[in-house]
């Protein structure tokens, strides 16, 4: 028994390995074709951004397949790349096939401003897909912005990513929403007391709690504690005990998987036993091996998708998707990855001319477009209207408790 499970593990890191080895190597085949003589390739004029000349239209994706949250880049990338294949073996637009070239930014900051200049600057596609994490989009859209190249982020949720500009757009809803519906469920939990455990270092937590606690307080609820810590800590426990001694009924923790399973397991080690919730940054599958049997019945707010939803347009993704990934389930992440790349696709069969500027325009005009994340219309603000669903964890898994519409919460 304890033998077969080390080897599947150990084949388990070994098949990925072989992805990450893949994702390299094709970046390296992809990144050759742009410099190698086409005369007349290059036709960034200011007034229409990049433009396609050569034979297949670029589309650029940024994103963390390595570093601290890699499990968000490596999703996002499986929904990505099957949008991309699906279009080209329907013979791709316009009699051209998309070409993706995905650069890799280590879940930091900096390193994803960098690559996303590589990818408007070098490369000149026509449009950017990424990042899931909000202090990566926000540092790298004025890149876009200003070189007039549109961005789709799939499910960074923070407010300011969008207001960036004219070219950046998301085919999430926005925390306006997401942390709005946390504090209405913890409300109609009959929860009075919350204590909100912020990750200082992102955009994401920060406005997500600030958000949850404006909310919750107009409800009639209280804000127990407001305690702090940076992604990248390990040791949580003088934080959580503060938490304890102020017994709320439930801790709020909108961080990332990466801290919360051990916030978890620490919180139950000081004997804080309480309801521990969060947002769509638990949503990985190593969040359970992460907190072991800490989140047991907890709940977090998510995008709108799960593997075990049966309209018929869900379903053929989820076959389409396994084709391509023998024995994996989908998250969330695989599917707003599909969707923003295929935002784009859409946008591209109804653009006026194949370049950025074009592009961007008819990317704004998305409506009723039927994603597997729930149905997209862009509104003036490049943000997308969607439902949420509240996950219950049970096992090991993720179960639907309820779903939430913006109405539903007064928005
Ligand atoms: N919404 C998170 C952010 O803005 C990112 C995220 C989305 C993480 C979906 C997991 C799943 O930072």
């Amino acid at each position: 028994m304890i033998q077969l499970r080390q080897k599947s593990s150990l084949f388990g890191a070994l098949l990925l390995g072989v992805a990450l080895f893949g994702i390299g190597c094709k970046d390296k085949e992809e990144a050759k074709p742009s410099g190698t003589g086409k005369t007349g390739e290059t036709t960034d004029t200011a007034s229409r951004g990049n433009t396609v000349t050569g034979d297949t239209i670029k589309i650029g994706e940024y994103g963390s397949l390595t570093g601290d949250n890699s499990t968000f880049g490596i999703s996002t990338h499986r929904g990505i790349q099957l949008a991309i294949e699906e279009t080209n073996a329907a013979g791709g637009i316009n009699g051209k096939k998309l070409e993706l070239i995905s650069e890799d930014d280590n879940s930091k900051a900096e390193q994803a401003k960098t690559v996303v200049q590589k990818l408007v600057s070098n490369e000149k596609v026509i449009a950017v897909i990424g990042e899931v994490a909000s202090s990566r989009s926000i540092m790298a859209a004025p890149v876009c912005q200003d070189a007039k190249v549109p961005m789709v982020s799939p499910s960074s949720t923070n407010p300011k990513v969008t207001a960036i500009g004219d070219y950046i757009f998301r085919v999430c809803f926005t925390d306006d929403f997401q942390a709005v519906v946390a504090a209405q469920f913890a409300w109609d939990q009959g929860y009075k007391n919350v204590a909100v455990f912020t990750d200082v270092k992102s955009d994401y937590s920060k406005a997500f709690g600030e958000l949850f606690a404006k909310k919750f307080k107009t409800l009639g609820g209280k804000v127990a504690a407001e305690p702090t810590y940076q992604s990248g800590d390990v040791d949580f426990k003088a934080q959580l005990a503060t938490i304890k001694g102020a017994t709320p009924d439930a801790v709020l923790i909108p961080g990332y998987y990466t801290e919360v399973g051990t916030i978890a397991r620490q919180a139950r080690e000081v004997g804080l036993s309480v309801p521990l919730f969060g947002g769509d940054g638990w949503e990985s599958d190593q969040l359970i091996p992460g907190a072991g049997i800490a989140l047991e019945g907890c709940f977090f707010t998510n995008h709108f998708f799960s593997h075990d939803m049966t309209e018929p347009h869900i379903l053929s993704f989820i076959a389409a998707f396994q084709k391509i990934n023998p024995g994996k389930q989908p998250g969330a992440l695989d599917a707003l990855g599909y969707d923003a790349a295929k935002v784009i696709i859409e946008a591209l069969k109804r653009a006026k001319s194949l370049d950025s500027v074009a592009l961007r325009d008819a990317i704004a005009e998305t409506k009723d477009y039927q994603g597997v994340a729930g149905k997209i219309t862009l509104d003036a603000n490049r943000n997308a209207r969607k439902e949420a669903v509240l996950f219950k964890i049970v096992g090991k898994e993720f179960k639907i408790f309820k779903s939430y519409r913006p109405e539903q919460v007064g928005l």
